[in-house]
């Protein structure tokens, strides 16, 4: 900030001093918030395939209200190193060794603000009294999805399934491989490619909200739910995903024009031969 005597404003600079604090109090609630639901993301992508957080135990103990019922000292020395603690002795740690069938929690590399969004995010659920929280089905990784998930995404896409906000189907304006003969909508960028060039940190967001400028006034009042966008996901991490590195469009238009001209020769040669063996 150049807010410095040599700027001959020091007066000015004074007054703003109340204005900031006064910013950073209404700022903090919102920071807290937001670092519990990227613990909630975390969680979905790193431990929800053991743990839940008020729906029971699974692999792991259920968490809910874990930071009430363990020190958080302990909560993150077990985290990071759950075999290590393990093997000192620790007598919590062993008898939830025993409880959940000597299965070891592998460890967790997880960097300070990951570890405090987690907290953050458990304390909340803690508040929600019993129950907890339910991760949200879009948190998920796409690439992690169920056949049924990536063919129910497949449907929405094309619109055979109908969806719950009453938004338009994306194939009206998306193209995607494999999508049949006919294709779908140019208007819109063709989106085989998307998830690989995204990433799960593009799509998320993106599909969360739909607001590009062409598609905002289309779902702004008709958002996808929660379900709808994990499994649009799911599938355009499915259609990206063939093995080689992304292709730009256009390389996908000459090949399909190499093809094309490749079947037109094929047919040229054997309407040919066909002809020929006509005539008389
Ligand atoms: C592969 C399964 C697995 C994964 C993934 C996993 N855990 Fe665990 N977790 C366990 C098991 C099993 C236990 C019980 C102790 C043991 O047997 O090691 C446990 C115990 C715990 C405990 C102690 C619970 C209590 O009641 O004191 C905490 C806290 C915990 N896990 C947090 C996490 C967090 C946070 C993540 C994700 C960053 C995670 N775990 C990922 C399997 C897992
Ligand atoms: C009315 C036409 C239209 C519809 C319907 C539509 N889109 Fe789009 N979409 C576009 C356009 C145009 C863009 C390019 C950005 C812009 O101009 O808004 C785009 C951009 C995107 C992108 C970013 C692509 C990139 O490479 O950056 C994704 C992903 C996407 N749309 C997904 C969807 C999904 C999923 C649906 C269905 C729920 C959908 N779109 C429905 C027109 C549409």
């Amino acid at each position: 900030m150049r807010t410095h005597a040599q700027d001959g404003r020091p007066r000015r600079a004074r007054g703003l001093v109340p204005v900031i604090q006064l910013l950073a109090l209404v700022a903090a609630p919102v920071a807290g918030a937001q670092s519990a639901s990227q613990g909630a993301t975390l969680f979905t992508q790193r431990c929800a395939t053991c743990h839940t957080v008020g729906e029971g135990d699974r692999v792991g103990p259920d968490l809910h209200g874990v930071m009430e019922r363990r020190d958080e000292a302990w909560v993150t020395r077990f985290i990071t190193s759950p075999g290590a603690v393990i093997d000192e002795g620790d007598p919590v740690a062993n008898a939830l060794l025993k409880q959940f069938n000597g299965i070891r929690m592998p460890d967790q590399q997880l960097a300070p603000e990951e570890l405090g969004a987690l907290y953050a995010f458990f304390r909340d659920c803690a508040k929600k009294g019993p129950g907890g929280c339910k991760p949200s089905p879009a948190a998920k990784m796409g690439t992690d999805a169920t056949s049924e998930e990536v063919a129910r995404g497949r449907r929405l896409f094309e619109g055979t399934e109908a969806l719950a906000k009453g938004g338009p189907a994306c194939f009206g304006c998306h193209d995607v491989r494999g999508l049949g003969v006919a294709g779908g909508g140019t208007l819109g960028p063709n989106l085989t490619f998307a998830f690989a060039r995204m990433g799960e940190r593009g799509m998320r967001p993106l599909l969360a909200k739909l607001d590009t400028p062409m598609m905002a006034a289309l779902y702004a009042k008709a958002p996808l739910e929660e379900e709808e966008q994990y499994a649009l996901k799911a599938y355009l991490a499915d259609v990206s995903r063939d093995g080689s590195k992304p292709r730009t469009d256009r390389d996908f238009f000459y090949l399909g024009l190499v093809g094309m001209l490749a079947v037109l020769g094929f047919m040229g040669v054997a309407f040919n031969a066909h002809t020929k063996r006509g005539q008389p």
